[in-house]
């Protein structure tokens, strides 16, 4: 039997506008690598080495990225979703262009602390048609919710507006044992109220028609990146596990768990957690507070930062200013004088006080 990894980064990221106009929250980096490229390491790691990626918005940016697959060591095909039609819908593309047997589909804004090796190991030895992650969130009704009767899932509600009590979430993971199932499934599934066909109301159809649907709960964290927040806070997570290492310069002072990479120049400070990556170059008048991460490229002199994520080759002057939970965009240009400012900006923009 074919086993395929179909990974969804077709969607707009409309919440992180303005910086998904340019980048798909799937590409936005974290500590030097993407999220999709995380993705398809774990999915590898489990011995899933050919995998649909169904595109959408800026699809020919994972072209350009990922390529065939070939220097990541796995086979990559794509799909195209043209329009926002939803999870079930763009997981019968992929059927549709090929992809049979065996599915583990992985929503490519998501990312799982415990990493995939144990729900992997479930699905299978569970023999389950179906194969679902649950976790609890502190804000249910922005989720699919799973009703558990006796162990089981009786049923599953598409972002409820009053959640059932103790409910538990459905994470973007999901496994099917036959393609065929999921084709049958779709064949009976319509558009819901947002327009899009829903993972739950395909799931549903397993559920009411006795087949085997397993769950886990994840025993760690989980996050979907939908809002600037999330990012951030994936980048907190991250960077709570980060192992210190330093092969840029240091000319200043490094305290903590801090990776400096090849070609990165630090003369000021830099407290850590915080990654600073390939060819940055911090001033030395400027203090990075901690749960900063700092890609490639970028030059900053003056000021301090906490909490924030800056990409590649922005150029932030910050005189006396601090800047916190902040997302600053690849090539933007910052400058400021001085106060507590917070930022979320997209690629290429100019922002100068006064
Ligand atoms: C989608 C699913 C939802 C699931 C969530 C996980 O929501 O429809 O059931 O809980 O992903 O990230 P969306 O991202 O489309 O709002």
């Amino acid at each position: 039997m074919n086993i395929n990894g179909i990974i969804l980064v077709a969607g707009e990221g409309t919440r992180l506008r303005p910086l998904t106009y340019t980048l798909p929250k799937p590409l936005i980096p974290i500590m030097g690598n993407p999220l999709v490229t995380r993705i398809i390491e774990g999915l590898m790691s489990n011995g899933i080495n050919n995998i649909y990626v169904v595109v959408g918005h800026l699809g020919f940016l994972f072209r350009q990225l990922l390529g065939d697959g070939s220097s990541l060591g796995v086979s990559i095909r794509y799909s195209e979703q043209r329009e926002r039609l939803g999870i079930a819908h763009a997981i019968h593309r992929a059927i549709e262009d090929g992809a049979d047997g065996e599915l583990i589909v992985h929503l490519g804004d998501n990312y799982f602390g415990e990493g995939l090796g144990r729900f992997i190991r479930e699905f299978r030895e569970g023999d389950y048609d179906v194969y679902v992650v649950l976790t609890r969130h502190k804000d249910p009704t922005r989720f699919g919710n799973a009703i558990i009767q006796d162990g089981r899932i009786v049923k599953l509600i598409e972002k409820p507006r009053e959640p059932p009590p103790n409910s538990l979430v459905m994470t973007g993971i999901y496994m099917f044992r036959d393609s065929k199932d999921v084709e049958r499934a779709f064949s009976t599934i319509k558009p819901s109220a947002r327009g899009e066909y829903e993972i739950t109301d395909l799931i549903q159809w397993f559920i009411d028609n006795g087949k085997k649907v397993g769950y886990s709960v994840t025993n760690s964290w989980w996050k979907d990146m939908g809002t600037p927040q999330d990012i951030l806070d994936l980048l907190y997570l991250m960077l709570d596990e980060v192992k210190p290492r330093i092969e840029g310069e240091v000319r200043g002072e490094v305290n903590g768990r801090v990776v400096i990479e090849r070609g990165a120049v630090v003369e000021g400070r830099v407290h850590g957690p915080a990654y600073i990556g390939r060819g940055s170059v911090i001033g030395k008048d400027t203090v990075i507070e901690h749960y900063v991460d700092i890609e490639s490229g970028v030059v900053i002199n003056g000021g301090s930062l906490s909490r924030s994520l800056v990409l590649s080759e922005a150029s932030l002057d910050l005189g006396r200013a601090r800047l916190v939970d902040s997302i600053i965009g690849p090539k933007s240009v910052v400058k400021l004088s001085s106060g507590v400012v917070r930022l979320v900006i997209g690629e290429g923009n100019t922002i100068e006080s006064a």
